[in-house]
């Protein structure tokens, strides 16, 4: 496990069922986190007590709000881009609304987010570690059927990735994504109980994975879509 000692990271979508395992993993390897929620309160006992720092009311979908948040921040080793959300929704249920929604929950915060964070790098004068959370749907679209709006808003993440990278290629800062198959999260098992939950990839294997992620010494896969499909 690399040591992330003394290390700054964001956590977006730090208080979710994936988020609260990457925030859990990152403060055991040592890291200080920062976790930018759009709830009001956060209830105690999801996050871990101390090196955790949840500030509320930020909602990451908003320029203002997403500027303002980072403006409060020292200079960060890595951020880690989770918040997003799902929409099952047939063509005939698609319409701009669910559209919109999705490329803003899963598109618009990831961007504003990287934004924010490559000008947090470069004030440092510093390399850092971006990673994205994307999806299977999103490295292979034939899987996306019903779910179009969350696939192409999580193939917009993936191509954002890669296109960022490619812009920062010289500066030391890495932009990765990862695609994760369905997650072992208690939403997907209350939502598919006959399921084969053992198949399905277990947070804490992607949290240990983002954790070693950002413990790499150079931006050796920068622009990498990391698919992450457990046994399935
Ligand atoms: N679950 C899966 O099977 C799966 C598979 C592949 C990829 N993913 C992706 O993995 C990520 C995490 O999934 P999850 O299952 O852990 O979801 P989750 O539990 O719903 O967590 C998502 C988090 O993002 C936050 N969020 C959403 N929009 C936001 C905004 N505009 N501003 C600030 N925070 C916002 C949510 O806050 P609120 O709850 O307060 O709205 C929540 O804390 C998502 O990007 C998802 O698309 C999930």
């Amino acid at each position: 496990m690399p040591t992330l000692q003394e290390c700054h990271v964001v956590v977006t979508g730090g208080t979710g069922a994936l988020g609260s395992a990457v925030v859990k993993a990152l403060v055991e390897a040592g890291a200080e986190c920062h976790v930018p929620a759009i709830e009001t309160a956060v209830p105690a006992g999801r996050l871990p007590a101390g090196k955790v720092s949840v500030v509320p009311n930020v909602d990451l979908s908003d320029e203002a709000s997403v500027a303002a948040y980072y403006a409060g921040l020292p200079p960060l080793h890595g951020v880690v881009n989770i918040a997003g959300g799902f929409a099952w929704a047939p063509i005939a249920d698609s319409p701009a609304k669910v559209l919109q929604q999705q490329l803003s929950m899963n598109l618009v915060s990831c961007a504003l987010s990287c934004r924010e964070a490559v000008a947090n790098f470069r004030k440092a004068g510093r390399g850092g570690h971006i990673v994205n959370i994307s999806a299977r749907p999103a490295l292979n679209p034939r899987q996306g059927a019903n779910m179009t709006a969350y696939t192409a808003s999580k193939a917009a993440v993936a191509a954002f990735t890669v296109a960022l990278a490619e812009e920062l290629k010289g500066e030391d800062i890495s932009v990765v994504a990862l695609c994760p198959s369905t997650i072992d999260t208690p939403t997907n098992r209350a939502d598919m109980p006959k399921a084969d939950h053992a198949s399905w990839v277990k947070p804490d294997s992607l949290a240990a994975l983002i954790v070693a992620e950002l413990g790499l010494r150079d931006p050796i896969h920068s622009g990498a879509l990391i698919p992450v499909y457990g046994k399935a």
